[in-house]
Formats: structure tokens, C-alpha cells, sequence
């Protein structure tokens, strides 16, 4: 259940101080993945929000945010029974893709996605692991919305606080397991 998932997030994730850059706290999640009953856990947590109070899965598709959320997402789809779509870097998509570009700290960031990937209609749910400023999310929502889709939210591992991605986030309804 989501308690077994956060103290499992909460003992195996390992703070890296000062990676990738001096100041910066990166949290390793490998060996969250490494445990099965760890990794089972939280992939069960996160999929729960893709379902209603009765068990019903309400989502048609599941995307996940290169790189660390494709490993999250691809068995949340499973679990939920529907599709997975990969959400990439610019330029690694092989055919005709919308692109979205944000700001980072320093310069800007560009995700693709294939035009055909969403059926209009349909509604996805985004997962990853880290909600940080909130700008990969906003811009995934973005190009499931340039596909037609319907972005019900997004179940994420870890949210940070203290860089503020609900003010970027707004109204897109967003679980994450641990505050931090
Ligand atoms: C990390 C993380 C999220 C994103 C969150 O990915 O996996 O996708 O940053 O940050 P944000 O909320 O500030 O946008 P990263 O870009 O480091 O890519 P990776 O998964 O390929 O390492």
C-alpha cells in the first residue's frame, strides 16, 4: 500500500550532496529500484492514481518523461492495463513529433512526443520521479494536450517543496508520495 511505498522511498533513497552541481541534494532512487518489494511498492502506489475509489482505471494511456520516468511509468502502465507512451528529448523520436521547449535554471529544455501516440480524447496519466520546478510536467501536459489528450495528472515519487512547482503547476492535480 502507499505507506509499505513511502517508507520504502523513505529508507533506500539515498540524498547525494552536492551532485550534479555544488548546492544541489540529488536523490538516488536506484536502490529503491534494486529491492523488488521496494520497486513493487512504489509502482503499485504510483498506479493508484490512475484508478477511481472502486478500482476502475480511468486513464487510457500512461506517459513517462525521459529518462528516470520511463522506468516508473512503463510498469505503471502495465499495472493499469493500458498503453505507455515516452515523452523524450528533443531530436531522439524518429518521426513527426510536437516539441515543447521550457526554461531551466540556465538555457531551455525541449520534449517531444509523437503525434500519434494520444488518440484524441483520451485521458493520460503522466509519471516520473521527481516533481521539481514543475516545468517538465507543465510541458508534458502540454503535448499530451497537442495530441488531443486530456492530461488527468500527474503521480510522481517525490515532490520538492521548496523549489515551488505547485505555483508552476497550477491546476493539474499532482500526487506525489513524499513531500520533501
Ligand atoms: C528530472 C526528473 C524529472 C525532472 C523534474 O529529469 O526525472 O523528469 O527532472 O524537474 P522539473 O520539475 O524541474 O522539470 P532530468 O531532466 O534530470 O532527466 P533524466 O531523467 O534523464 O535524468
Amino acid at each position: 500500500d502507499r505507506r509499505t511505498a513511502q517508507e520504502a522511498l523513505q529508507r533506500l533513497t539515498v540524498d547525494v550532496a552536492d551532485w550534479p552541481e555544488k548546492g544541489v541534494t540529488f536523490k538516488d532512487i536506484t536502490p529503491v529500484l534494486a529491492d523488488h518489494n521496494a520497486f513493487s511498492a512504489i509502482i503499485t502506489a504510483l498506479a493508484a492514481v490512475g484508478r477511481d475509489d472502486h478500482g476502475t482505471v480511468v486513464v487510457d494511456k500512461v506517459v513517462g518523461m525521459e529518462a528516470r520516468g520511463f522506468i516508473l511509468a512503463a510498469p505503471v502502465a502495465l499495472a493499469l492495463g493500458v498503453g505507455f507512451v515516452p515523452v523524450r528529448k528533443a531530436g531522439k523520436l524518429p518521426r513527426e513529433a510536437h516539441a515543447v521547449s521550457y526554461s531551466l535554471e540556465y538555457g531551455e529544455a525541449t520534449l517531444e512526443v509523437h503525434t500519434d501516440a494520444i488518440t484524441p480524447g483520451e485521458r493520460v496519466l503522466m509519471v516520473d520521479d521527481v516533481l521539481a520546478t514543475g516545468g517538465t510536467a507543465v510541458a508534458t501536459r502540454r503535448l499530451i494536450e497537442a495530441c488531443g489528450g486530456v492530461a488527468t495528472g500527474a503521480s510522481v515519487l517525490m515532490e520538492l517543496s521548496f523549489l515551488g512547482p505547485r505555483g508552476v503547476t497550477g491546476d493539474l492535480p499532482v500526487e506525489s508520495l513524499l513531500t520533501i
